[in-house]
């Protein structure tokens, strides 16, 4: 299938996790993809550009570099995040100030440096990987579900500024999906195993999902298919969100 041909994209995170496999859902559609993350992506068919969603200059190059290398830009993917637990009363400026900055003021300097590309391809979608902490909380995360639900309403007030331009601009709430970032919310236990059991039992559909799920539902709002669909926060999460 390649209902992507001729669509160029980019991933930020798309390193591993989410974003990795969705830069493959990507390709195998037929986009040109290039990964933007701080840490080199696996070999392959993906461009590569090595960049912090911390550094504004360096984000900012890497994005231009990589549309300019593709021929324009269709589709732009925020992945990138990191998670932060503990109890909000211990958390210091400075950890505050690093989750909001990777996790929310980062997506918006791509999204910002992505902005002349996308207004310019007819078939614009920006994607931001919130969470589903981003809709309901969750204990002894505040700087992360704060950042999270800052990026729904981020991609809100874009879908919005940007309809004019013919930019499309959703949010896709992931719940638990098996990724290295997933694994530190219960690897460090005493018992693993039966942290994980009392995790997978806070969904109604009781297990942890694969990336490569979460990229279906991303690669479906990036892509044409979703024409009509903007500013909205989907929630890929085993129903944790609903109840
Ligand atoms: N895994 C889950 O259970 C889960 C649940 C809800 C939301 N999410 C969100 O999904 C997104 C992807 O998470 P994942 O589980 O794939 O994580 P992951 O840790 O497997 O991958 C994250 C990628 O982002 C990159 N990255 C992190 N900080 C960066 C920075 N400052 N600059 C550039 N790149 C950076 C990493 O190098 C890595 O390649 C995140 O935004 C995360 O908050 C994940």
């Amino acid at each position: 299938m390649s209902r992507l041909e001729g669509l160029r994209a980019i991933v930020t995170g798309g390193a591993a996790g989410i974003g990795w496999a969705t830069a493959c859902k990507l390709m195998a559609e037929g986009a040109r993809v290039a990964v933007v993350d701080r840490s080199p992506c696996p070999e392959g068919e993906a461009l590569g550009y090595v960049a912090d969603m911390t550094d504004a200059e360096g984000l900012t190059t890497a994005i231009g570099a990589a549309a300019e290398a593709m021929g324009g830009l269709d589709i732009l993917v925020n992945s990138a995040g990191i998670d932060l637990e503990a109890p909000t009363e211990a958390v210091t400026d400075a950890d505050w100030t690093r989750v909001l900055e990777v996790n929310l003021t980062g997506p918006m300097r791509a999204a910002r440096a992505a902005f002349p590309w996308l207004a310019k391809s007819g078939n614009a979608a920006i994607v931001n990987i919130s969470s589903a902490a981003g809709l309901r909380p969750i204990p002894d995360r505040a700087a992360y579900t704060s950042s999270k639900a800052g990026l729904i309403m981020l991609s809100k007030s874009l879908a919005l500024d940007w309809a004019d331009e013919g930019i499309r601009v959703n949010a896709v709430c992931p719940g638990a999906v098996q990724t290295a970032l997933f694994a530190t919310s219960y690897e460090d236990a005493e018992d693993p195993q039966a942290r994980l059991a009392e995790i997978k039992d806070r969904y109604p559909l009781k297990r942890v999902a694969e990336p490569e799920e979460l990229a279906e539902a991303i690669v479906f709002l990036a892509s044409p298919a979703a024409a009509y669909i903007t500013g909205v926060a989907l929630a890929v999460d085993g129903g944790r969100s609903f109840h």
